[in-house]
């Protein structure tokens, strides 16, 4: 297998509904771990947003952070958000509705080729996308292209080998991590790489850190992430059926004895457009 063939987010323009609806309530319980609040707010800072600013999220999703942004940004501010999966970008405007956000936009688009002329927003962020992108670099390329000099680019991305997993069979955990990496994603190391693909793509004053997603009850966002994961590895063919029984049995046991244990790292990386 090739390095991000079984990645779940790619080709999202194809889901039906119920795999849209599915990964939209599992992005929700990722947003509501303390680390992913403090993280959306790392981002803002990190972006320089200001009261006034207009500032483009591409892979925006449900709008769990342009929410966000568009409360930095403030009534006289702009916030443009763009995503290729149609029911996301619908999740998205309803959720900006719901919070009186209407002067915040959402429109079906993708990273690389965002549909904004040349320096003409003060910022552009991305979470936990282009991790996902194949060529992210041409991605990053279009967020700076569009940023004015003196402007912010700005990304979330997590590391896939810094996935961390309790479980009481090690070899087999470690083969689901080493596949998570290198299979679920475009470049499982995006989050170690940002700094180096910002300087790379021409931006200044690259700054980089990091916060640790932990989480310890049963049900969290990391232990669906885990379920999900052994399935897709056993789809792939990377386990056998006897693994994924026993892995899955062997999780369910810490979970039910009060002793899950997982985390991810989340690196926070920006640059200056000169
Ligand atoms: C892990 S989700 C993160 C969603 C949202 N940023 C959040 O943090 O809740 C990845 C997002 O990237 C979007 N995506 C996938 N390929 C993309 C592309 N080429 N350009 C922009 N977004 C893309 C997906 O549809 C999805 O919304």
């Amino acid at each position: 297998m090739n390095p991000g063939a079984a990645d779940p987010f790619i080709a999202v323009e194809g889901w039906d509904e119920a795999t849209a609806q599915q990964w939209a309530e599992v992005l929700e319980l990722r947003a509501t771990n303390p680390s992913q609040i403090q993280l959306r707010a790392d981002l803002i800072a990190a972006a320089w947003l200001k009261p006034g600013d207009t500032v483009v999220e591409v892979g925006c999703g449900t709008g769990i952070t342009l929410v966000d942004l568009t409360v930095a940004v403030g009534p006289g501010g702009r916030t443009l958000g763009f995503e290729p999966q149609p029911l996301f970008a619908e999740l998205a405007r309803r959720r900006l509705g719901e919070r009186g956000l209407e002067r915040a936009s959402v429109e079906i688009g993708t990273a690389e080729a965002i549909p904004l002329g040349d320096a003409t927003v003060d910022a552009a962020v991305a979470q936990t996308v282009l991790v996902h992108v194949p060529g992210a670099a041409a991605a990053l390329a279009e967020m700076c292209r569009v940023v004015r000099p003196g402007g912010r680019v700005a990304s979330i991305d997590q590391d896939g080998d810094a996935l961390v997993i309790d479980h009481p069979d090690k070899a087999l955990t470690r083969r689901l991590v080493v596949f998570s990496s290198d299979q679920r994603f475009a470049d499982g190391w995006t989050g170690r790489r940002l700094p180096r693909m910002f300087r790379t793509a021409g931006l200044g004053d690259v700054t980089v850190t990091m916060r640790c997603h932990l989480e310890t009850e049963p049900g969290n966002f990391l232990h669906v992430m885990a379920l999900r994961l052994a399935e897709n590895a056993l789809e792939a063919g990377v386990i056998t059926e006897a693994e994924w029984r026993s892995w899955t049995a062997g999780l369910a046991e810490l979970a039910e004895s009060g002793s899950f244990f997982a985390s991810s790292n989340y690196y926070v990386c920006s640059g200056l457009k000169t």
